[in-house]
């Protein structure tokens, strides 16, 4: 494959993410798992399939999902770790955001147990990797066939039983056996109530559901994991930021988004020319050739963050167009999906603490924080050895209840 050309300017990558005749291009070795999902379509394809599945933020969404899914699926995740004083939290990170992202994608877990999130969790492992087959070095037929395998394991145990449950809600509200409320608020539901069955046949239904298992469990689980270390280390080093931390909700989703924007998921995002243009920062870009934006580059920049751009300092001013997160979350018509409901609204203007959208990222820190969980003094965290991705691979945690805010 020919160079790709790189663009690395904040405003260059803002405007270039937006041009119509980009289209996706990262994933196109990873079809076996990402062909015709949201991410990867484009144009009208692309916009109709996006506003269906937005369709799952209907009414009161956000304060419904903080409220009530995020706090059961948290309980749920966490007792076992709790009553043990102490827990692994890639672990539990990986545990609770693999539950979060089930219940928005629509993946029912009957057992509610450990191992099934755990297999759950191994089979969304093997969707990511075949995912992004282009970074990997094993042998991609191989990789294609393990992928092929999850699907077919993934598809009779998880997806047919949550299909089921939801086509018969479906058919009791239309027999008005029930109310809409009754339904599940997830995108599966949405899907099967309003999408085009003559598109979502049953290999696409099973390759957009996985890709949303996928796309919101790493990310997740590794982002919370950061920031859990960011503001660890930051609070640990004057008792009076720890105060400041639990007292200011609005500075703590501050925080977040600081680590947030040190250390994006999603490093790069790929495109591909459609036709011959010019890009800002990168030119003439002629047909077919792929173009880098580089996010994470862009998300250091001293010159929109200041001079310690590369220091995790949560009470740095950042100035409109850019973002807390900078662009973390990508931007233009692909910009994620789960942005709100992970990162929270960017609080602007006066803002009341007590309703506003926090997101699970904070909600999920400040729970752990509250319940006094602070790094364990003995064992200290380890970065993962089995990726390129600098993320933690190990990180133990102590509960200490001296440290619990009452
Ligand atoms: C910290 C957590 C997350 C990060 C950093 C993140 C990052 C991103 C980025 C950078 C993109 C755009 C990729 C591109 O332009 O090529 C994206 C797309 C997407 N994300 Fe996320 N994501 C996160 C969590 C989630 C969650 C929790 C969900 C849903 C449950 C989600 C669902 C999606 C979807 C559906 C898209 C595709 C949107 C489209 O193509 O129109 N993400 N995400």
């Amino acid at each position: 494959m020919a160079q790709p050309h790189i663009i690395s300017n904040s405003a260059q990558i803002a405007a270039g993410l937006k041009h119509p005749e980009l289209k996706q291009a990262l994933y196109d070795e990873g079809a076996v798992i990402m062909a015709d999902t949201l991410l990867t379509l484009h144009g009208e394809r692309h916009r109709k399939r996006r506003i269906l599945e937005f369709g799952v933020f209907r009414k009161d969404f956000f304060r419904w999902y903080e409220q009530t899914v995020f706090p059961a699926t948290l309980k749920n995740s966490m007792a076992g770790d709790l009553s043990a004083g102490r827990t692994e939290l890639v672990d539990l990170g990986y545990r609770v955001t693999m539950n979060l992202t089930a219940d928005f994608a629509g993946i029912d877990r009957p057992d509610q147990s450990e191992a099934e999130t755990a297999d759950l969790l191994r089979l969304v492992e093997i969707f990511s990797q075949g995912a992004t087959i282009i970074h990997s070095t094993r042998p991609k037929d191989e990789l294609r066939e393990e992928v092929r395998s999850a699907i077919a394991e993934f598809e009779p145990r998880f997806l047919a039983p949550s299909v089921a449950r939801r086509r018969d809600l479906l058919a009791r509200l239309e027999a008005g056996e029930i109310a809409e409320s009754d339904l599940p608020r997830d995108v599966l539901t949405v899907i099967l109530r309003k999408g085009d069955p003559g598109e979502f046949t049953p290999d696409v239904l099973t390759r957009e559901i996985a890709f949303y298992l996928q796309a919101g469990a790493h990310s997740t689980a590794n982002s919370t994991i950061h920031a859990f270390h960011d503001i660890h280390v930051w609070a640990e080093q004057d008792p009076v930021r720890w105060d400041r931390l639990r007292h200011d909700r609005l500075f703590f989703q501050r925080a977040v988004h600081e680590s947030l924007r040190l250390h994006p998921a999603s490093p790069v995002a790929w495109r591909q020319a459609m036709c011959p243009m010019h890009l800002d920062g990168a030119g003439a870009v002629e047909a077919g050739a792929t173009v880098e934006f580089r996010l994470a580059e862009a998300n250091r920049d001293p010159e929109i963050f200041g001079a310690d751009a590369d220091a995790f300092n949560p009470e740095r001013a950042v100035a409109l167009p850019n973002l807390p997160f900078g662009h973390t979350f990508g931007t233009g018509v692909h910009t994620c999906l789960g942005r709100d409901l992970d990162g929270g609204v960017v609080p602007r203007g006066d803002v009341d603490p007590e309703t506003h959208q926090y997101g699970t990222i904070t909600l999920f820190l400040r729970d752990l924080f509250a319940r006094g969980a602070r790094q364990d003094p003995v064992a200290p965290p380890q970065m993962a050895t089995n990726t390129a991705r600098p993320n933690w691979g190990h990180y133990p945690v102590i509960f200490d209840e001296r440290l619990a805010w009452a």
